[in-house]
Parts: C-alpha cells; structure tokens; sequence
C-alpha cells in the first residue's frame, strides 16, 4: 500500500483549515506536519498548539516530523496535541533508543529520519523498534527543493537491510518528490511519499494526488 502524505508546510496558512480539508478530499492518506526550531534547521514552524488545532479539521493520521534539537523534550507535548505518528531526526537524538521508546510509549507511531548525509548504520540497533523509518531526499528546512538522485541508492539499500532483519516497516521519503520523480522513488522501495509543494503548489488538489497515486499503481511496471 503506497500512501500519499501532503505536507502543509507549502499550504496556505491563512486558511490552514480549509487546506487540510481540502487535500483530505483530495484522497490524502496522512497529514505531515513539519516541525523545526532553528537550530537543528535553519528555519521555524509550528509547535503543538498547532497541532490541536489541526486535529479539529481532519481525522486522517496526523504524521509529526520533528526536526528539533533534543526531540524528546516535546513528545509527550504532540502526543497529547493529537499526533498520530512522529519521527524524531537520528542526528537530535544523543539517546535515540530511549526517544524512539518514549514516542511508543506515548501510544504514537515511532519513526527515525535520517538526513541525506547521514549513514544508515544510526538505524543499526533501534530499526525492531520502530514502526517506520524516514529517509530525508533533500537536506531539511525548506519545501520545494530539488531530490537528491544518490537517495534511491540509499532507499534500496535501507529495503534490503530491513527485509535481511525480518523487519517489514514502511519507509517513508519527504523532499523534492512530485510526478517526475515519485516512480524512481517508489521503484526503489518507498512506501509513504511525502508531498509539499508538488500538492500546495498545484492548481488542483485532487487531480495532483490522483496522478501521483495513479504514477504509484503503475510504477514497477
Ligand atoms: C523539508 C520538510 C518537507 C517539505 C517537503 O524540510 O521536511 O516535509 O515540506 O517539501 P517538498 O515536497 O516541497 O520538497
Ligand atoms: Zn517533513
């Protein structure tokens, strides 16, 4: 099951209400929700309040990606804001097996991104904890950059490292993915596709989410 994950941080946020509502028309599975706190990225977003507002307008899963310094001092916070799933960034985490345990523990669907540069041996000894795991394909902070092509070799490799550990969880890609690029990605073994600007930046949400799903069937082909 492939599923398409509209990231507001390209969404309107005059009317962030009606966006939500309308990509969850549109046939979005989740909401992903970017969190930054300048520092770990250049760049500052939203916080939990946010998210409960969030919460009121939809009733898809609210996926909280957290690119913050120390994430587990706000886990319970978006726990309790409603969130649904959160991935906390393995470079934040000086204790990431412990983060990674409190987010479950939080009753919340525990992720760990990696960003572009970053090996995937951080994954090492929490991957049979987690419940997906998040592979940046741009460098964090910003929507509407460009996909870096050397993540698909990174994304086959994650597959095969997964699958080697009995460890069938969904690998979910954020950055640069729109209908040119969602089939290399999905080809090489993503799961759940995180989508800003391709979403928010078109004319038509549901025709936009259709073609990129309607890409997801075919791709493999
Ligand atoms: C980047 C964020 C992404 C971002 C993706 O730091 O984590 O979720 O919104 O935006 P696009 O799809 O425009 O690359
Ligand atoms: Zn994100």
């Amino acid at each position: 099951m492939k599923l398409i994950a509209p990231s507001i941080l390209s969404a309107d946020f005059t009317k962030l209400g009606e966006e939500i509502r309308a990509v969850e028309e549109a046939g979005a599975d989740w909401i992903h929700i970017d969190v930054m706190d300048g520092r770990f990225v250049p760049n500052i977003t939203m916080g939990p309040m946010v998210v409960e507002a969030i919460k009121k307008v939809t009733s898809l899963p609210l996926d909280v990606h957290l690119m913050i310094d120390t994430p587990d001092r706000y886990v319970n916070d978006f726990a309790a804001a409603g969130a649904t799933h959160i991935s906390v960034h393995a470079e934040a985490c000086v204790h990431l097996h412990r983060t990674v345990h409190m987010i479950k523990e939080a009753g919340v669907q525990a992720g760990v991104a990696l960003n572009p540069g970053t090996d995937l041996h951080s994954l090492s000894w929490v991957m049979e904890d987690l419940d997906f795991v998040l592979i940046m394909t741009v460098n964090p902070g910003f929507g509407g950059q460009s996909f870096i092509p050397k993540s698909l070799e990174k994304i086959r490799r994650l597959k095969k490292i997964l699958s080697e550990h009995g460890c069938e969880i969904p690998v979910q890609v954020d950055g640069g993915v729109n209908k040119t690029t969602v089939k290399s990605v999905s080809n090489a073994g993503a799961d759940i596709f995180v989508a800003g600007s391709a979403v928010f930046g078109s004319p038509d949400y549901r025709k936009t989410i259709s073609e990129l799903k309607g890409i997801l069937e075919g791709a493999g082909e």
